[in-house]
């Protein structure tokens, strides 16, 4: 096997879905801490409170108490690379989210055991199950009363219409709940450390006729997960790991993040399972990523992470090559090249430089200005991956500088935060862009987006919510802005100047269309 081939092998690309409140951060902490990335858990809160200082705009999560931007963490875990890209898990974020996925080989679900599969969780799986990647289940805050197992994995069969195979089995719930027992091995594990969580939890394995082990379990709980074991075997799903592959099949695994319990376990199946990095679609056919030729593509844009640079950091999700810092690449859609000279990884918490990266890894790279979502680079190549759709706006405000003397931060702040992929910038035919209309998908997209203007480039606005709730993109011969206007509609243009007609609803924009048949509405603007 060549060096790059083993480079690929090892490597584990994934994001963990959930609805929050589930763990997400916890469990990330926690595998973190099995990697050896941080020596000793602290609560939650703590973590989250580090966090926020890295970036002062995060001020606008920490008094709400939500996750609002991605981070992705890297670290080693027996000889793999694991790279968690952690997504937000508030809803007016989801698009984030979806962008993330993109970037994901494999997905965790994580599902709290007492409120089984919510909203959020399904928006998230239906993303994943659409990319056909695997689904790891991870059933999550098992040392509190929740609902029961097989509740569970039928709640997955009619709810997502997933079939599920449990690779452990717990021993216990709630208070009582003292183990796991391995399916594959028919070993049973006990916790025995006090389940803190701070740091790692010892262990004790045996088998189902292990006096030690049955000894200290005890007979109802003993005798329940005997009968839930028999009914398993009678009345499960058979494992497949074609199923598993195409996402059709989810191994479930129980354990309580906090606690840490079974967060070992799931940890050394996942990725013996997970899939590593594996080819991708191109315009120019099936990319492999051991081809020499280095290639990846824009998921995620950040500008201002380091409040005291102002730099903007485009995240790349290397598929194809092997990356070198220094090294020139094309950025296809311009067809420009440029250096990466600065290059970031991230590792725990700690952004470091980067040297080398293979397929699976992201990288930050420093965004001259020229990236957006969803762009390719290559060293010379000319094709480009497979386009990051972007959800449809359904809320949409014009924004209003209050102070005139700050027209240019104005501007170039709205161009920096839309080309992050928050929101989108519509602009009238007869106006420039002092008042855009922007579209978002959720109402907090507004809210940071003011926000940040304030915080970052000193700028007071005011919104004026507009009473539409959908865009099309109109495409057509000879089209104007005259001809595409009626009483009811509002006809702007997109910064590639593509004319986008907002509506106030499905019943108005149905009733356009069928006086306009010389007009294609599209969902999404026609590609670049
Ligand atoms: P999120 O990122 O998915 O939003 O969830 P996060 O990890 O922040 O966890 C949400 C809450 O759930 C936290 O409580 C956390 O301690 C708790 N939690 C996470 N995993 C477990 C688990 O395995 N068992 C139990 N019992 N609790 C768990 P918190 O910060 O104290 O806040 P709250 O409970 O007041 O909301």
């Amino acid at each position: 096997m060549s060096e790059i081939q083993k480079e690929i092998q090892r490597r584990r690309t994934f994001a963990i879905i959930s609805h929050p409140d589930a763990g997400k951060t916890t469990l990330t902490e926690k595998l973190l801490l099995y990697g050896g990335a941080l020596r000793l858990a602290g609560s939650v809160k703590s973590r989250k409170a580090k966090q926020h200082a890295v970036s002062d705009w995060m001020e606008l999560e920490k008094q709400r108490g939500i996750s609002v931007t991605s981070s992705v963490l890297q670290f080693e875990y027996q000889g793999n690379k694991i790279n968690i890209l952690d997504t937000p898990g508030h809803q007016d974020f989801s698009e984030d989210t979806y962008r993330t996925l993109m970037a994901a080989d494999s997905a965790v679900m994580l599902i709290d055991a007492a409120k089984g599969v919510e909203e959020q969780t399904k928006k998230l799986f239906h993303v994943c199950r659409q990319r056909g990647i695997p689904i790891f289940t991870f059933i999550n805050k098992m040392d509190r009363q929740g609902k029961e197992p097989l509740d569970l994995l039928d709640e997955l069969e009619k709810v997502l219409n997933i079939k599920s195979y449990p690779m452990n089995w717990p021993i216990g719930r709630g208070s009582e709940f003292k183990g796991i027992y391995e399916r594959a091995t028919a070993k049973i594990e006990l916790f025995t450390g006090s389940g803190h969580g701070a740091t790692i939890v010892p262990t004790q394995t045996g088998d189902l006729t292990d006096p030690a082990i049955v000894g200290a379990i005890n007979e109802q709980v003993y005798q329940l997960l005997k009968d839930d074991l028999e009914l398993l075997d009678l009345a499960g799903d058979e494992f497949d790991s074609e199923l598993v592959a195409r996402g059709e099949l989810t191994p479930v695994f129980f354990g309580s993040a906090l606690t840490n319990f079974g967060v070992e376990a799931f940890l050394n199946s996942f990725i013996k399972m997970a899939p590593a990095p594996h080819e991708k679609n191109s315009s120019a056919g099936i990319i492999k990523p051991e081809q020499p030729e280095f290639s990846g593509f824009v998921f995620k844009i950040q500008a201002n992470m380091d409040p005291a640079h102002r730099d903007r950091l485009a995240f790349v999700r290397i598929c194809s090559g092997v990356f070198h810092r220094g090294m020139m690449v094309k950025h296809v859609p311009t067809g420009k090249v440029i250096r990466l000279a600065q290059s970031k990884q991230f590792m725990a918490q700690d952004a470091s430089t980067v040297d080398e990266a293979y397929p699976g890894d992201i990288i930050g790279i420093f965004d001259p200005g020229i990236f957006r979502i969803g762009d390719t680079i290559t060293e010379k190549s000319n094709f480009t991956f497979e386009p990051i759709p972007k959800f449809p706006p359904e809320l949409f405000a014009r924004v209003h500088l209050r102070d005139a003397m700050k027209r240019k931060q104005f501007v170039k702040g709205i161009e920096q935060l839309t080309n992050e992929g928050a929101v989108q910038r519509f602009r009238y035919p007869d106006i420039g862009l002092e008042s855009p209309v922007l579209g978002a998908v959720g109402v907090l997209q507004f809210e940071v987006l003011e926000y940040r203007l304030t915080h970052e480039y000193g700028v007071d606005i005011s919104i004026e919510h507009l009473p539409y709730s959908l865009a099309r993109w109109a495409v057509g011969e000879n089209l104007t802005a005259r001809s595409l206007k009626s009483m009811d509609n509002l006809v702007l243009l997109d910064d590639d100047d593509n004319y986008v007609v907002l509506f106030r609803n499905q019943w108005a924009f149905n009733w356009e269309a069928e006086r306009h048949k010389e007009v294609t509405y599209l969902e999404n603007p026609p590609l670049r």
